[in-house]
């Protein structure tokens, strides 16, 4: 039997699974690690500590398991994307890697916007000047720690700096490195003309490859600290994004994933390059060759419940403590009880500013439409539907795009619900369906593993061989149409809203 390794270098832990080829979960093991955060804002992390995460659970599967190393036929790479490592010319840690949720890049994002131009930077790396990617990142350590800058050698992301420590290879591949925005997305290469304009060099970056392709392999000291094999391939691998997607076999045109976690992500598999000229969603590379995705990113999406459940569910809390069950699963049953609509509440879900549609800093949460007849589970399910809202604000501009929609792939801790599905396929308007299993990115880089040493012919290939839908649900047309009427009013109330976002962030920023 061919076993595959996948591991997953995310912003709280490392999660590492063993998988054989028919997909199903050996073992699996997860080390969790300190995020730090210097200044309000700011978020940075140890490299060393992902290495240790990743020595730690690769030694723990491999035991747990109890099969023979020389059997694991690969391994893959995924990981929280944007990060910036810098190595010297020693390839030491320079400082801590500045991660993907921070902001402190503002002024540099305009720095690139006007050295590039906006339409070239989009028509060339697909994106508009984000703070979450990794160029406006290195910009800032550029302008403002220039004593590090200068001794930085190679800029590499969260996985490639593990990669590197396995292999000795400096490489990333076209799903990540389309987040580092130095690439040129259409060409799949990077672009020498952002990277020279923002006074960079082409052989600080790692080599570019393909998702499944063989990148190194597992070097003599790396396997003695981990228990692999040495010599053992390792693949490109894939942002936890596209690998998340491979994972849920977002691999062909037709299907697309809504995933609710702590944000809300809508992925969308794409055959050409499309690209919002307006930046309200990001176009990358897919780990699948010579096709891309396009990706709208909402930001507080199971984060609002989780609000909600924190600061007004105590009771919920300490009930479902008694009976050993998850709050979220009272919660729903509350929800339940409420109409489609929540009796004319309307919740927007802008508690951390708004990426799509809006890209707005400033755009704050809102309940709309309280009487004095309302209680707390109107509220309840209206934070539900408000984060559903959010996401078809996603589809509509990727509908829009061109991407075909006939399948809605339901995955994060919100896809288990089956109240919070039916919202969604009655919302959307679609067919909702969960898969088989919810190991997402860490199945989808060991598929790419799979792929990368001949296990598998193919990425597709690959998800049919162990994806499976498992449960489907259709929207019921009536309700379906209430939520058509109620859409109409949450869109408009951020039109009305916007400017008092404005004065209400310079009012706090003025104290
Ligand atoms: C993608 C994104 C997140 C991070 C962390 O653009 O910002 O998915 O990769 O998970």
């Amino acid at each position: 039997m061919a076993y595959l390794l996948g591991i997953d270098i995310g912003t709280s832990g490392t999660k590492t699974v063993l998988f054989d080829e028919k997909g199903n979960s050996i073992a699996s093991s997860l080390r969790e690690y300190p995020l730090y955060q210097p200044k309000n804002g700011w978020a940075e992390q140890d490299p060393e500590d992902w290495w240790n995460a990743v020595c730690g659970t690769i030694n723990d599967v491999i035991s747990k398991s109890g099969i023979n190393s020389a059997d694991i036929k690969g391994v893959g790479l995924s990981g929280q994307m944007h990060g910036a490592v810098l190595l010297d010319k020693e390839h030491k840690v320079l400082r801590k890697a500045i991660i993907w949720c921070e902001q402190r890049s503002s002024a540099e994002c305009d720095e690139i916007t006007n050295t590039i131009g906006k339409e070239r930077l989009i028509e060339i790396t697909a994106n508009p000047a984000l703070t979450g990617f990794t160029a406006s990142k290195i910009l800032w350590v550029k302008n403002n720690e220039p004593e590090i800058f200068d001794k930085v050698e190679k800029i590499l992301l969260p996985k490639d700096y593990i990669r590197f420590r396995l292999t000795g290879e400096f490489a990333t591949e076209v799903s990540d490195a389309s987040g580092m925005q130095l690439m040129d997305i259409p060409k799949r290469c990077w672009s020498d003309e952002v990277i020279s304009k923002l006074g960079l060099r082409k052989s600080m970056l790692g080599e570019l490859y393909e998702s499944y392709e063989v990148t190194g392999k597992v070097h003599k000291q790396a396997a003695e600290l981990t228990g692999l094999k040495e010599g053992t391939p390792v693949v490109g691998g894939a942002g936890d994004q596209a690998a998340g997607a491979v994972g849920n076999g977002i691999v062909r045109s037709g299907i697309v994933s809504s995933t609710i976690g702590t944000s809300g992500v809508v992925f969308a598999f794409s055959e050409n390059v499309s690209i919002d000229p307006k930046g309200r969603v990001h176009t990358f590379c897919h780990a699948v060759p010579n096709t891309w995705h396009i990706m709208g990113v909402t930001q507080a999406a199971g984060l609002s419940l989780k609000w909600f459940r924190d600061n007004l569910c105590k009771d919920e809390m300490a009930t479902a403590d008694l009976m050993k069950i998850d709050p979220y699963i009272l919660m729903d049953q509350a929800a339940e009880k409420v109409p489609v609509g929540a009796n004319g509440i309307v919740y927007l879900p802008y508690l951390m500013g708004e990426r799509t549609p809006h890209l707005d800093p400033d755009a704050r949460g809102v309940f709309f439409g309280l009487s004095a007849k309302h209680e707390k589970q109107d509220l309840l399910r209206a934070v539900m539907e408000g984060v559903v809202y959010s996401l078809k604000d996603c589809f509509e501009i990727i509908k829009e795009m061109g991407v075909d929609v006939k399948e809605v792939r339901a995955s994060g801790g919100g896809g288990k619900s089956k109240l919070w599905r039916q919202m969604q396929s009655d919302v959307f308007g679609t067919e909702i369906t969960t898969i088989n299993s919810s190991e997402g990115p860490a199945l989808g880089v060991a598929l790419l593993a799979g792929v990368g040493t001949g296990v598998y012919s193919s990425v597709p290939e690959a998800c049919d061989a162990v994806i499976k839908v498992v449960t489907r649900q259709n929207p019921d047309m009536s309700a379906n149409s209430k939520y058509q009427k109620v859409y109409g009013i949450y869109k408009q109330l951020y039109k009305s809203l916007s400017n008092d976002y404005k004065e209400l962030s310079k009012i706090l920023n003025d104290n």
